[in-house]
């Protein structure tokens, strides 16, 4: 069997959904890699920075992880703005749909939400309300996100940062897409994993 018998999806069987259900599990196995290809993408998306959106990514997950933070964390930073692609209006909610089967709850409601908390910073000069974070303080990762966006966000725009490069990233996000998706040992509804870790950040330093 090389193609499924039916021509509508309500005149299949059994057989016909085993074989597809095989090659769905075969193809969800590349979506690191296909992650990976669309962060190259990156480096066409959006001009006049002083770095590529790829380069912007990269330099996240980089001082991400010389903070001593954890995989999550390092993944939620390189992959934050994957959605620029296809979503430029909504490329937070969109980041966050890849991520949010396969991270920490927390890392996925803080890529979710970093287009509102990053307004702080410059909604004054494009007619945005800059305090729109407002909208989310009761959460309990509000202070998480705002940490997100100070620390590894907004300052990753520097061209003379000495950037990790793609490839230093790759078996993390192949780590995390490997995960079964929604499992709650990795959703951990409510966890709260701090961004910085001094002692790992030690081990890490160039
Ligand atoms: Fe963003
Ligand atoms: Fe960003």
């Amino acid at each position: 069997m090389d193609q499924v018998k039916f021509r509508q999806m309500k005149d299949g069987d059994k057989e016909d959904y085993a074989f597809l259900d095989d090659l769905e599990r075969e193809y969800c196995q590349g979506t690191a890699d296909r992650l990976l290809d669309a962060l190259e993408q990156l480096d066409k998306s959006l001009s006049g920075y002083q770095v590529t959106r790829l380069g912007h990514s990269v330099q996240s997950a980089t001082r991400a992880w010389f903070d001593g933070a954890d995989t999550d964390w390092i993944v939620g930073a390189l992959l934050h703005d994957i959605g620029d692609i296809y979503a430029p209006q909504n490329h937070d909610e969109y980041a966050a749909t890849i991520l949010k089967p396969f991270l920490r709850e927390q890392v996925t409601w803080c890529v979710r939400t970093h287009g509102d908390f990053q307004l702080v910073y410059f909604g004054e000069h494009v007619g945005a309300d800059p305090d729109k974070r407002e909208a989310h303080r009761g959460s309990i990762y509000f202070d998480d996100c705002a940490e997100f966006c100070e620390r590894w966000d907004q300052s990753s725009f520097d061209p003379d940062y000495p950037s990790k490069p793609l490839g230093f990233f790759a078996d993390m996000v192949r780590e995390v897409f490997d995960r079964p998706a929604y499992d709650p040992a990795v959703l951990q509804p409510g966890a709260r994993v701090p961004l910085t870790n001094g002692a790992l950040a030690e081990t890490r330093k160039a």
